[in-house]
């Protein structure tokens, strides 16, 4: 399949990706249909925002796998292709896994001194962030297939080089859901609990989690954020 990209026309919709695939509108043989302008496509990238809220809708098996599908499509260090992914959309096992996460926090957060109704309330919030999202997509880096060095310094690169092609394919993810008219957040407190979850999840030992990522149907979506201005990030040489 191919997306033609033009700067003469737009036919784009707000229909996601893969209705458009399924009811025949976006085929090879009729690439045309879907057809961006650059500033389509700036447009698109910039319109993707971290949704928190969702409806209950379900969300297709299709859809996800077609969102996974273009994770993969995602750069990654020598195409070793580091990322893996877990589906959760089994309430049960969203309740385990955050029932199994809110011990660790509990811990961790007792251990910082914070008062007791404080952690409560942390506990109680991520507890609902994974139990009331549609779907929960665990992204793990797995380091088995990336190379080896004898010194720590490239070992530490390597295993740099495979954490960052993994928040690319996670950036793609993201954007894959924007595409599908969906929404979703990236979590980065998995890294707090990752044994937790690998025994949860009963995960190989070499899938070791990085983010979750919660997908659904918006309820809110929320204003921009604000960005740093161009100039404040970035300098001509
Ligand atoms: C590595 C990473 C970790 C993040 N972790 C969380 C998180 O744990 N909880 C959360 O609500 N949002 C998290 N976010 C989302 C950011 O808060 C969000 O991207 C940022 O505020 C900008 O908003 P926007 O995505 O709507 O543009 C994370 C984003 C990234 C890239």
């Amino acid at each position: 399949m191919s997306i033609s990209i033009s700067s003469v026309s737009n036919t784009t919709t707000d229909r996601g990706l893969t209705d458009r695939v399924n009811d025949g509108s976006f085929t090879e043989s009729n690439p045309s249909t879907l057809t961006f302008t650059t500033i389509d496509l700036h447009n698109f990238l910039r319109t993707r925002r971290s949704i928190r809220r969702f409806k209950t809708d379900p969300v297709p098996d299709s859809v996800i796998q077609n969102i996974l599908a273009t994770a993969t499509f995602a750069p990654s260090a020598h195409n070793r292709q580091p990322w893996r992914f877990v589906v959760i959309k089994t309430q049960e096992i969203k309740e385990n896994l955050a029932e199994a996460m809110a011990i660790d926090f509990e811990r961790d957060l007792t251990r910082d001194g914070l008062p007791l109704e404080k952690i409560q309330a942390q506990i109680k919030r991520s507890k609902e962030r994974i139990t009331s999202a549609p779907v929960a997509i665990l992204l793990c880096l797995d380091m088995s297939e990336m190379d080896s060095y004898p010194d720590e310094k490239r070992g530490q690169a390597e295993q740099t080089m495979a954490v960052q092609s993994v928040a690319a394919a996670g950036m793609q993810l993201l954007l894959a859901v924007h595409a599908e008219g969906l929404g979703g957040v990236w979590a980065c407190w998995v890294l707090f609990a990752q044994q937790t979850i690998q025994n949860a999840l009963n995960l190989s030992e070499s899938w070791e989690p990085q983010a979750m990522f919660f997908v659904g149907y918006p309820e809110i979506i929320p204003e921009v954020r604000e960005r740093k201005s161009l100039d404040a990030v970035f300098v001509r040489r």
